[in-house]
């Protein structure tokens, strides 16, 4: 045997024997004592510099509808979504991800690249009123298109990858002139990310950030954002071009491609069942930032488990988030962004 691998063997040894010896058991709980221990002694933490706040946001003045399945979410308008980021800034967020929710639909999603579309029109009154608050955009069609898929369909009814390319580029440019920081291509159309930064660098907008969602699944976890939305597909579903939850591999090669086409975050989604999926990205892109997005149906098993008495609420959520902190994500995209806030603000 090498003096090496005697080495290791010994210590392995030595650490089976420690193990059974109550001096080990005493020395881990010993710092689990008081709160004061566990506190220094804590690896991994959830901070209010993690968390993104994703919004809805409508047309028209005064409208605040509830989301059904996702009690606390609101579909708003321009001048209601202003009080609402008030109070989320005043509690610490430093970003919020808006998604457009149009009064009118058509096959082509032409209200997602309108000046005056509710997204476009959030970006300029917050980029105004909260200089420092970053700004992102999710960049995708589904919330546009009268047939809910998130592309150009071809006359065989599929998404015509490279004809949407180009709305998505059209897209993420009127983001970009209307305040965004960063815009988030969603719809996994293949080279979304390449396509999107080379509008953005073509219209002068090189220093506006690209937050691709790399590894997104084909989950039934996104339930209730479509009721958010009204943007379930009319027909057929997104399989053919999300992820299948059976995959982690091959999260790593979207990831890698995002990255290569000039992606400067990247993203796992959802977050919950796919901790595995986040870590491994966290080890193979150490120094990218990455994102994990806690999504709505993650979102309302909570607060239904929470309403029926079942869960204790803050406390389920601050695990869940402190887990995908511990997997290595960076930044948390969730509907519980404002309550974490004030959580952390308030002490527990
Ligand atoms: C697509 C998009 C979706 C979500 C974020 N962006 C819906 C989908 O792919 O069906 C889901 C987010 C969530 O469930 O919280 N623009």
């Amino acid at each position: 045997m090498s003096d090496i691998r005697e080495k290791a063997a010994w210590s392995a040894e030595k650490l089976d024997q420690d193990a059974a010896s109550e001096n080990f058991t005493k020395r881990l709980r010993r710092l689990r004592r008081t709160q004061g221990l566990r506190a220094l002694v804590r690896e991994a933490r959830v901070s209010v510099d993690d968390l993104i706040l994703p919004l809805f946001v409508t047309d028209g003045v005064g409208v605040s509808e509830e989301v059904t399945s996702m009690p606390g979410v609101f579909r708003e308008s321009v001048d209601i979504v202003s009080a609402r980021v008030e109070r989320a800034v005043a509690a610490g967020i430093r970003a919020v991800l808006l998604f457009g929710i149009p009064d009118a639909k058509d096959a082509g999603g032409s209200a997602s690249y309108d000046p005056e579309g509710a997204v476009q029109r959030s970006l300029g009154m917050l980029k105004d009123r909260f200089p420092d608050l970053v700004l992102v955009a999710d960049t995708c069609l589904c919330e546009y298109t009268d047939h809910g898929h998130c592309g150009l369909l071809d006359e065989r009814a599929d998404v015509d990858n490279d004809a949407t390319l180009e709305v998505l580029a059209r897209i993420a440019v009127s983001q970009a002139e209307a305040g965004a920081d960063l815009v988030a291509p969603s719809g996994m159309i293949d080279r979304q990310v390449g396509a999107v930064r080379a509008a953005l660098d073509d219209a002068g907008y090189q220093r506006v950030g690209i937050m691709a969602y790399s590894a997104k699944y084909a989950s039934v976890f996104y339930g209730p954002f479509r009721d958010a939305a009204h943007g379930a597909p009319t027909f057929g579903d997104r399989r053919g071009h999300q992820m299948d939850p059976a995959n982690a591999g091959e999260a790593l090669r979207e990831a890698r491609q995002d990255l290569e086409e000039g992606a400067d975050l990247i993203m796992v989604k959802p977050a919950l069942a796919y901790l595995d999926v986040v870590r491994r990205m966290s080890d193979a892109f150490e120094g990218v930032p990455l994102v994990a997005y806690n999504v709505s149906g993650e979102y309302a098993m909570v607060k239904a488990a929470a309403a029926a008495g079942w869960l204790a609420e803050q406390r389920v959520v601050m695990e869940m988030l402190t887990a995908m902190k511990r997997a290595g994500a960076d930044l948390i995209i969730t509907y519980h962004a404002l309550d974490v806030a004030r959580w952390l603000r308030d002490g527990d």
